[in-house]
């Protein structure tokens, strides 16, 4: 898999991401924001864990993101489970250094089209904590929708926080 994001490119994750990986991933700034999955620090066991090609078989839609040959970041979906199997959590984050040049913005349109190209999905989901409105406005400008608010749902950071839950629909 191989596709064109603007200046992105969206791929499998590859055993020689690891230097690049351990290098954006150890950022409290990227953890504060994503699910518990996400480690901090982020450390070499956690790199060789993500990296064993073992992962790819448990998240077949789990992709890096690549800038001038290296890993920035990671984009993916997982399915649900049983009456939710059409529906996908929808999930994404690069490393800080490359934040706020429009980079995600390309990078969620062409994994969502490509999502919706190989899978049955119907619907994707992306819950957002309500202190990042980055991320919000990546989604908006990416057809996803705001559907609701799960009030404090999240727990993270030592704090609750808001969950708010944009949608795009096939
Ligand atoms: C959220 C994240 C993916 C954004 O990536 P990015 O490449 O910087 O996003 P883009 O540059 O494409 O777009 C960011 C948009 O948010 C806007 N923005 C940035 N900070 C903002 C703020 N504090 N308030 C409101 N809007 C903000 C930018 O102006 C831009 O919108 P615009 O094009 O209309 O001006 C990136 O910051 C990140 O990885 N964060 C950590 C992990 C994360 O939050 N993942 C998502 C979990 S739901």
């Amino acid at each position: 898999m191989r596709l064109n994001c603007g200046p992105c490119v969206v791929r499998e994750w590859r055993a020689d991401d690891r230097a690049a990986l351990l290098s954006v991933a150890n950022n409290r700034e990227v953890w504060r924001n994503l699910s518990h999955r996400f480690p901090h620090p982020y450390t070499e066991a956690d790199a060789d864990y993500w990296l064993d090609p073992q992962r790819r078989i448990e998240l077949p839609f789990a992709w890096a993101i690549e800038l001038d040959g290296s890993a920035i970041g990671g984009v993916g979906v997982d399915a649900g489970q049983g009456v939710f199997a059409r529906t996908g959590n929808f999930g994404y984050w690069l490393g800080e250094p490359y934040w706020g040049r429009g980079l995600m913005t390309a990078v969620v349109r062409g994994a969502v089209a490509h999502i919706f190209a190989i899978t049955q999905l119907q619907r994707l989901e992306a819950p957002v904590f309500a202190w990042n409105p980055a991320s919000m406005r990546v989604l908006e400008k990416s057809g996803f929708e705001r559907e609701s608010v799960q009030r404090r749902s999240v727990f993270k950071d030592g704090q609750l926080v808001d969950a708010v839950m944009y949608v795009r629909l096939r």
